[in-house]
C-alpha cells in the first residue's frame, strides 16, 4: 500500500495490493467539501468515506460515521456500497466469525466470479483474485494457504532475526547521519527496514538480490503508474518463483525453506505457484505497514515530549508506546473486503447483514472507539487500554508478522532515539500530510532535523 504523487495540490494514491495488481485513485474524488454527512432523510443517498484529506484523518472520519451507528451503509471511492463497521465490539465479533464472514470475493460476493458485477478502481484490485492468497480466501483454503506463512513466522525465528533487524537498524542510521542534517524519515530511514529485513528473512541469495532489489524497488516508487507497479510486481514474482527453486533444491534456515518445508507436509501440498503467492503477500504485507508504523511512532513520540520523556527515563517501557501508537493509528486503517456468507444479526447491536453484502472493518476506528478508551485521540504511553486495538486485526486472519513487526518497530524506534536524541520535527505537526487513503494510514514525509 503506497500514498504518493501530486496532482492539483491533492496526492493520488498508488495501492500495492495483495492481489497481484496496482491502482491510483482519483484524487479529486477525495475533497473534505463531500466530508461524511448525514444523508438527508429518505433520500436514498448513502455516506461517502473518503479516508485521509489533507484537512482530516481517517480516524475523524471514523468518529463522524459513528454518528450513524456501529456499521452505517457508506460508499467506497469507487462506488462501491459497504457497511463500515465503526465500534470495536462489533469489529472483533465479525473479525472471529470466520464461517459467517469471508474474505473471498469469487465465492461470497453475488456477481464478483462470473462478471455481472461492475467493480472499480481500489475495491476491484482489493478483491481481484489474479494471486490466490491467504488474505483473500475462505473456510479451509484459507487454512491451507496461512498455515505455511504462520509456521514460517514463528517467535524463534524472530529470536533469530533479531540479531540482524538490530544490524539493519544501525545501517539505516547511518545513512541518516552520513546525509544532511534535516532528512525525510520515510525514505531516509523507515522505509530501510522492512524491506532489507524481507530480504534477509527470505534467505535470498547474492546473485539473486540484485535483481530482487531492483524489481522490488519499484514496488516501492513513489512515481510510478499502476502499469509500472504491476510490471514491478510480475518482476518480483518472478525472482520469488527462481527462489522457491532454489531452496526446493537446497533449503535452508530461511523463511522461504520453512514455508516450502510446511507446505509439503501438508495434507494438500501447495503448488510453487501457491507457494509465490503467498511469499508476494508476505512482502507486500509487511513492508509498507512496517514502514508507517515506524514513522507513526516516531512522529508521535516527537511530537509529545512529555510522552517521550517518560520512554526515554525508562518509566514506561518503550512496548507500550509501539502498542499505544499502533492503536491510535493504525498503519493498515482499513483492509478492504469482507462479505456476509450468510444473513446475520448482531444481537448486541441489531445491525444485520444481508447474504453476500460487503464490509468494511475500520480498524482506525476500532482503535479510537470511546466506548474502549477514554479520550481517545490522546496519545499516552500509560493508557492502561492501549492493547486493545486491533492494528493486527482479529480472528482467522490476524496478521502472522505481528511478532516480527513489533520487534522490528520497537528496535527502530529505540535505535533512533539513542543515536539522535535531539531530533525534532522539521515542520510544524499540522503540516505533516497522511497517506490520502482510507486503508494505507501513515505520512508522506516526516522532514526532521537530526541534531
Ligand atoms: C506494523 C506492521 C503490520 C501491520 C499493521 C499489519 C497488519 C495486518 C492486518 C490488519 C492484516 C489483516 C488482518 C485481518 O484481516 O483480520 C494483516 C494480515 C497479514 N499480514 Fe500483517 N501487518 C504488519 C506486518 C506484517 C509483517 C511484518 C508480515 C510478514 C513478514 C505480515 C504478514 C501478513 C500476512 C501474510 C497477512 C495475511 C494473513 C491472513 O489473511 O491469514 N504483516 N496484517
Amino acid at each position: 500500500m503506497r500514498a504518493d504523487q501530486s496532482h492539483a495540490g491533492v496526492p493520488a494514491v498508488t495501492l500495492i495490493h495483495p492481489s497481484g495488481a496496482a491502482i491510483t485513485t482519483d484524487p479529486t474524488g477525495l475533497t473534505p467539501a463531500e466530508a461524511v454527512a448525514p444523508s438527508p432523510a429518505g433520500s436514498g443517498c448513502p455516506l461517502r468515506l473518503h479516508g485521509s484529506t489533507p484537512s482530516r484523518s481517517i480516524t475523524a472520519e471514523g468518529h463522524l460515521l459513528r454518528q450513524h451507528g456501529e456499521a452505517p451503509a457508506v460508499e467506497l471511492p469507487g462506488g462501491v456500497r459497504a457497511r463500515v463497521v465503526v465500534s470495536h465490539r462489533l469489529a472483533q465479533s465479525l473479525s472471529a466469525d470466520s464461517e459467517g464472514i469471508s474474505r473471498d470475493a469469487a465465492l461470497h460476493w453475488p456477481g464478483f466470479a462470473d462478471g455481472t458485477r461492475e467493480v472499480e478502481g481500489v475495491i476491484a484490485a482489493w478483491t481481484a483474485t489474479a494471486s490466490r492468497n491467504a488474505l483473500n480466501s475462505y473456510g479451509e483454503n484459507h487454512r491451507r494457504l496461512r498455515a505455511p506463512i504462520a509456521a514460517a513466522l514463528t517467535k524463534r525465528r524472530v529470536e533469530a532475526m533479531t540479531p540482524d533487524i538490530e544490524a539493519i537498524v544501525e545501517e539505516a542510521l547511518d545513512h541518516l547521519a552520513n546525509g544532511p542534517n534535516v532528512a525525510d524519515l520515510v525514505p531516509g530511514f523507515a522505509l530501510r527496514i522492512p524491506h532489507q529485513v524481507i530480504v534477509r528473512l527470505f534467505g535470498m541469495p547474492a546473485d539473486l538480490m540484485g535483481p530482487f532489489y531492483a524489481a522490488a524497488a519499484g514496488l516501492f516508487d513513489t512515481s510510478a503508474t499502476a502499469e509500472e507497479m504491476a510490471a514491478s510486481m510480475e518482476r518480483v514474482g518472478l525472482v520469488l518463483e527462481q527462489l522457491v527453486a532454489l531452496r526446493r533444491a537446497s533449503p535452508g534456515d530461511d523463511l522461504v525453506s520453512d514455508l516450502i518445508r510446511a507446505a509439503d507436509e501438508a495434507e494438500d501440498p501447495l503448488t510453487d505457484d501457491e507457494l509465490r503467492d503467498q511469499l508476494m503477500l508476505v512482502i507486500i504485507a509487511g513492508t509498507e505497514t512496517t514502514v508507517h508504523a515506524i514513522g507513526n511512532i516516531l512522529v508521535h513520540l516527537l511530537t509529545h515530549p512529555a510522552q517521550l520523556d517518560l520512554v526515554v527515563r525508562g518509566e514506561v517501557p518503550l512496548e507500550n508506546a509501539v502498542e499505544e501508537s499502533l492503536r491510535l493509528q493504525p498503519p493498515a486503517a482499513s483492509v478492504p473486503l469482507r462479505f456476509a456468507v450468510r444473513d446475520l444479526t448482531d444481537a448486541e447491536s441489531g445491525e444485520s447483514f444481508r447474504q453476500g453484502e460487503e464490509i468494511l472493518i475500520l480498524l482506525a476506528a476500532a482503535g479510537t472507539d470511546p466506548a474502549v478508551h477514554d479520550q481517545p485521540d490522546a496519545f499516552d504511553v500509560r493508557r492502561p487500554t492501549a492493547r486493545r486495538h486491533m492494528a493486527f486485526g482479529h480472528g482467522e486472519h490476524f496478521c502472522p508478522g505481528a511478532v516480527l513487526a513489533r520487534r522490528e518497530i520497537a528496535i527502530a524506534a529505540a535505535r533512533f532515539l539513542h543515536r539522535f536524541p535531539d531530533a525534532r520535527l522539521a515542520t510544524a505537526p499540522e503540516d505533516l500530510t497522511l497517506t490520502q487513503s482510507f486503508i494505507s494510514n501513515g505520512h508522506q514525509a516526516i522532514p526532521v532535523q537530526l541534531r
